[in-house]
C-alpha cells in the first residue's frame, strides 16, 4: 500500500520512517517533508503544503493514497480529514469538530467542565462580555490564554492583576490574531506537568508508551517556552496507578463525551496535564495530534506496524488489537538552530549526518525536522533542525547515545541542551 504523511517536522520524519518499516507499505509520500524523508528509504517528498487541503486530496487520489496520517494540527483544525472522507478517502485523524479540542481551548474548558473531567476553574470572554472586575476578584497568578491555534505562544501566566489585565487587553487587540478573539482566563494549578498520548477510533483507545518533554529552551528548565527541547519514553513519573487514573478520569471521559457529543474523535489524541498532590489529573490543554519532539522517542520504541495500527482505528477496531513496544527506553535530544524560539538564521550547511548514523547503527537515528536539501548537502531551513534519538537499557544509556550522535553533528551556532531527561536519570540514580 501507499501512505502520505502530511507535514514537515521531526514528528513527520518518524511518522514516515515508521510506516515505511512496515512491510505492507511500498511507499511512503510526504507533503511536503524535509532532507530526512527526502533522504529515507522508501519515503519520497512531495511538493505540497501542509495546509494546502484541495492539493493534498488530488494528490492522495492521483497516487491511489490507501491511508493519510496527519502530523501537524493546522490541517486537521481546518478540516483536512473531512475533505479526505468526502472525496472517499482514509485519513487517520480526528474530523473538524473533533480537532477543536486543540482549536478552541473555550470549546474544551466547556466540554471538560460538561462531562465532570478534572482541569482549572476558568471563565471565558469575548471582547462584547468582557468583564474586568472579575479578574479583580481572583486569586494570582491567573493563566491567561487566547482561545485559538497560537503556536504554544498564546498562554501567560500573569503574576499581578496589571499583567493579567495587560495580556487580556493585548489578546483582544489582535496580538494574536483571531486566535485572541476569545480569552479563556483560569486559575493557577501547582504540580507536575505531565503528558500523555493515545491512538483513538471513536469509541476506543490504545495508549501510546509513556513519554515527557521538556518545553524550556534552556538547561535546568529555564529559559524560553518552546516546542520541546527533547524528550524521552518510558516517563517514569507516570507511575501505573496514574496512568491508570489518567485513563479513567480523562481519556475515557473525553472519548465518550465527544461520541455522546456527536462528534466522536478519531486519530491522535495529547493530553497536557498537571497532576495535582493528591493525583488529580488536571487537563491544561488537548493536542489533537502527536507531540513533537514525543514522537521521535516514542516511535523509536514501536515494534508494531503502525499503519496496521491506524488502519484498525480507522475501522474502529482498536479494541483488537495492541502496540508492542522496545523494552529499552529511548531519548532525543532537539538540535536547535541559534535565535530559536525566536528569528532564526537558515541555510548553514550540517556536517557530521554520516558518522551520527554509523554511530547510531541499531540504537538510534537522527531525525530531521527543519533541514532542507541542496545539490546534495543538508542545510538548516528552521528553529528546530535535528532531533538525535539514542536507545538504551535505561534513560541515562539512552542519553549517552543520544549525546554521543550530537556530538558527531555540527553547524555553525547549533544549540541544544545538556540535560534532557535529567529528572528521569536522577529518578534512576537514586534506584
Ligand atoms: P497550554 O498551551 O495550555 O498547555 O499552556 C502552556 C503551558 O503553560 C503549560 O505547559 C503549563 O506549563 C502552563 N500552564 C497552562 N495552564 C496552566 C495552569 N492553569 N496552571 C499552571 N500552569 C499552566
Ligand atoms: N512537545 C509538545 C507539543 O508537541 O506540543
Amino acid at each position: 500500500m501507499k501512505v502520505l504523511v502530511i507535514g514537515a517536522g521531526g514528528r513527520e520524519h518518524a511518522l514516515a520512517w515508521r510506516c515505511a518499516a512496515s512491510a505492507r507499505v511500498q511507499e511512503v509520500l510526504v507533503a511536503p517533508g524535509n532532507a530526512g524523508t527526502a533522504l529515507e528509504p522508501k519515503c519520497r517528498n512531495v511538493p505540497v503544503g501542509a495546509e494546502d487541503i484541495p492539493a493534498l486530496v488530488d494528490l492522495a487520489r492521483r497516487e491511489g493514497v490507501q491511508l493519510t496520517i496527519v502530523g501537524p494540527e493546522g490541517p486537521l483544525v481546518a478540516g483536512v480529514v473531512d475533505a479526505f472522507e468526502a472525496a472517499g478517502l482514509a485519513c487517520f485523524g480526528p474530523r473538524r469538530q473533533a480537532a477543536r479540542l486543540e482549536g478552541s481551548k473555550a470549546f474544551t474548558k466547556d466540554f471538560l467542565e460538561r462531562h465532570g473531567i478534572p482541569t482549572a476553574r476558568s471563565r471565558t470572554f469575548t471582547r462584547e462580555d468582557y468583564d474586568p472586575s472579575w479578574l479583580e476578584r481572583q486569586p494570582l497568578p491567573l493563566v491567561i490564554k487566547a482561545s485559538g491555534l497560537a503556536a504554544g505562544k498564546g498562554v501567560i501566566i500573569a503574576e499581578t492583576l496589571e499583567e493579567a489585565r495587560a495580556a487580556v487587553g493585548e489578546m483582544f487587540a489582535g496580538r494574536f490574531g483571531h486566535a485572541g478573539e476569545q480569552v479563556v482566563v483560569e486559575e493557577f494549578l501547582r504540580g507536575e506537568e505531565v503528558s500523555f498520548i493515545v491512538m483513538a477510533d471513536g469509541a476506543h483507545v490504545l495508549p501510546l508508551a509513556t513519554s515527557q518533554d521538556h518545553k524550556r529552551r534552556d538547561d535546568g528548565d529555564r529559559g524560553p517556552n518552546t516546542g520541546g527541547m527533547g524528550a524521552y519514553s518510558p516517563a517514569p513519573r507516570v507511575t501505573p496507578e496514574l496512568h491508570a487514573r489518567i485513563m479513567r478520569e480523562v481519556i475515557e471521559p473525553t472519548i465518550a463525551g465527544l461520541a455522546a457529543d456527536g462528534t466522536p474523535y478519531t486519530g491522535f489524541l495529547y493530553a497536557g496535564l498537571m497532576v495535582a498532590e493528591d493525583g488529580t489529573p488536571n487537563v491544561l490543554e488537548f493536542n489533537c495530534r502527536l507531540g513533537d519532539p514525543e514522537t521521535q522517542p516514542v516511535l523509536s520504541r514501536l515494534r508494531s506496524d503502525l499503519a496496521v495500527l491506524c488502519e484498525a482505528a480507522l475501522a474502529g477496531r482498536l479494541d483488537t488489537v495492541s502496540a508492542q513496544w522496545d523494552l529499552r527506553a529511548a531519548l532525543g535530544v532537539v538540535l536547535a538552530a541559534r535565535g530559536y524560539p525566536d528569528t532564526v538564521r537558515k541555510g548553514d550547511r550540517i556536517e557530521g549526518l554520516e558518522q551520527a548514523a554509523a554511530l547510531a547503527a541499531g540504537r538510534g537515528k537522527v531525525f530531521h525536522a527543519g533541514t532542507r536539501l541542496e545539490g546534495g548537502r543538508v542545510l538548516t531551513d528552521g528553529g528546530r533542525v535535528l532531533c538525535a534519538v539514542g536507545l538504551g537499557e535505561s534513560v541515562s544509556t539512552a542519553a549517552e547515545t543520544a549525546y554521543a550522535l550530537v556530538g558527531a553533528i555540527h553547524w555553525p551556532d547549533m544549540q541544544y541542551r545538556r540535560d534532557i531527561g535529567h529528572r528521569a536519570i536522577a529518578r534512576e540514580r537514586r534506584g
